[in-house]
């Protein structure tokens, strides 16, 4: 199976080298447990490291926020935006039912378009300006990762939750749909990451210290943080 190296330092390794290629994983967390962050890096490290385009869909989140992260991790995204080797997408969720899966596959039209081989959507949780309904959701977030494999692009879905250890998801069937769930977690002042699933790899059963500072965000591999710590 080939891999698509994240570059998120300790990720990689307890992951049999990177993402399955052409999969999509869920990363759920609450607010400000670093979604965003881990996201941008998913895809500065694959254009800088790994020669990989990128494409950051964002359903929600002003480029304010996105700038502040590039300007304030030092991750030079301009030289990059202007040879094509990464692409910010902006949606507005328009609350027009009808309207989500034309959105969706805009998102994959415009990731092919510039062949992408890694996307960042951001949140899918944005979803629910269209709708509440747990099954509108699974079907047009099934066709949504259907087309992204089949354009062999490795996504990484964001998704809201309040927290929890057993919260995976907003509405309760994203983690079936995509081949991995990484969950983050903030209980004050420690920081915490958990891959749930991983479809088709021996990845690491422990929940292990993640980290945001100066350089973005890593995830230490050989510590582990006790299950019963983290708050349900
Ligand atoms: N330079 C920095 N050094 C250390 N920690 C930082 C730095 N910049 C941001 N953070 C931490 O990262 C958090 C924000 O991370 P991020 O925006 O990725 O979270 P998120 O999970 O996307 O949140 P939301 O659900 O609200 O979008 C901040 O609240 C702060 O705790
Ligand atoms: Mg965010």
């Amino acid at each position: 199976m080939n891999r698509t190296k994240t570059g998120i330092p300790g990720l990689d390794e307890l992951i049999e080298g990177g993402f399955p290629e052409s999969s999509s994983i869920l990363l759920a967390g609450s607010s400000g447990t670093g979604k965003t962050i881990f996201g941008l890096e998913y895809l500065y490290r694959g254009a800088m490291d790994y020669d990989e385009p990128g494409m950051y869909a964002t359903l929600e989140e002003g480029p304010q926020n996105l700038w502040w992260n590039m300007q304030r991790f030092h991750w030079n995204f301009l030289p990059l935006q202007k040879d094509n080797k990464i692409q910010i997408l902006k949606f507005d969720p328009r609350p027009d039912d009808t309207d989500m899966d034309a959105q969706l596959s805009k998102i994959v039209e415009k990731a092919h378009e510039m062949g992408a081989k890694r996307l960042v959507v951001d949140s899918i949780t944005a979803l629910m300006f269209w709708t509440e309904r747990s099954e509108r959701v699974r079907y047009s977030v099934y066709n949504l990762i259907d087309q992204l494999r089949s354009i062999n692009c490795t996504t990484v879905l964001t998704c809201e939750t309040t927290g929890g250890k057993s919260n995976i998801s907003r509405f309760g069937v994203e983690e079936f749909l995509t081949d991995g769930v990484i969950q983050l977690f903030f209980n004050p002042p420690n920081r915490a990451a958990f891959i749930r699933k991983m479809r088709g790899t021996d990845h690491s059963k422990k929940i292990h210290p993640f980290a945001i500072d100066e350089n973005g965000v890593s995830i230490d591999p050989r510590e582990e943080i006790l299950w019963e710590s983290i708050k349900d």
